[in-house]
């Protein structure tokens, strides 16, 4: 697939290479590093026209809102930075949030940051409210980020809450192919690349819902919210397969820049898969 190392882009690598961080160094960034980051924020491309979120930049928070911020599932990782995406759009809120979180991840990877999604289901409300945000607004995680922490002590625990979580595991690429003997009729040469880095997108509880279906020159994009654990309600399967779909989008959108090869993402929810009803269907990539 990849036959020299030396000629693979420093994006691309990026986007292999990132995991979640659980262990950042407590000092904060400097105000240059964060203007950078901000700057980068502004950046971010959505995928509809003008349907830009929001990030809601937090630095230093007190400990009774870094609760709130982090919920039980974020309790035991520290870093003085995080930031809240959300949007009031109602256009797709989800999937676009997804889209421009992980460019804002993989922003702050090019900039040395390490990040950790910290999934929001079941305290949406606490966020809005704790943060002053409107009750319309959608948001599915919160990102914390920061420079991560070198020590041995770090990379134990990182290691062992990594284990419990599964996390460096992906299913294989055959797994995301719906109809994998399908004939696509316009693929770039570049394409096996590109859908592995779609492949290592990280996801909630590292769910990987994503599907792909070969039509004609496009693939349909489905998301699979049976993936999520039994214990999340049918709400938050939804909420963060939607959220997931977004970012493996971004990691396709990204490698494929990376590899000069251009792709077009468009919302589609149209196409079913006879006997496969658990499946929503998301976007249509195309090539061109
Ligand atoms: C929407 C979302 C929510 C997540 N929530 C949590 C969380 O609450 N706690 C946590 O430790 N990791 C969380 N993660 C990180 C995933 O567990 C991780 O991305 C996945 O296991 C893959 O591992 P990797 O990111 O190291 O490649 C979340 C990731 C996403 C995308």
């Amino acid at each position: 697939m990849i036959d020299n190392l030396d000629q693979v882009p420093q994006l691309y690598r990026t986007l292999l290479a990132r995991k979640s961080c659980r262990r950042f160094d407590s000092p904060p960034l400097n105000d240059q590093i964060l203007q950078s980051v901000q700057t980068a924020l502004e950046a971010i491309a959505p995928i509809q026209d003008g349907q830009h979120i929001q990030f809601l930049m937090l630095n230093e928070l007190e400990k009774s809102r870094l609760a709130v911020a982090q919920g039980a599932y974020g309790r035991f990782i520290a870093s003085p930075h995080l930031m809240i995406p959300y949007t009031e759009n109602n256009s797709d809120a989800l999937v676009e949030l997804g889209f421009q979180s992980q460019q804002a991840v993989i922003s702050l990877e090019e900039f040395g940051l390490a990040s950790c999604y910290i999934g929001a289901h079941g305290r949406v409300r606490k966020l809005q409210q704790e943060f002053e945000l409107s009750e319309d607004t959608h948001l599915a995680a919160v990102l914390i980020y920061g420079k991560p922490a070198p020590s041995l002590r770090n990379k134990n625990i990182n290691r062992s809450l990594r284990s419990l979580i599964g996390s460096r595991k992906r299913k294989p690429a055959e797994n995301i192919l719906l109809n994998p003997t399908a004939q696509h009729s316009s693929l770039p040469s570049e394409w096996d690349a590109i859908l592995e880095a779609g492949r290592w997108a990280p996801s909630a509880t590292n769910a990987q819902s994503w599907r792909l279906l070969p039509i004609g020159n496009e693939f349909q994009l489905f998301t699979n919210p049976t993936a999520y654990p039994l214990v999340l309600s049918a709400g938050s399967k939804l909420m963060y397969g939607l959220y997931d779909a977004g970012i493996f989008m971004a990691n396709i959108s990204l490698a494929a820049k990376a590899w000069n090869v251009q792709v077009h993402w468009r919302l589609h929810h149209e196409t079913r898969v006879p006997n496969q009803k658990s499946l929503i269907p998301i976007a249509r990539l195309s090539f061109s």
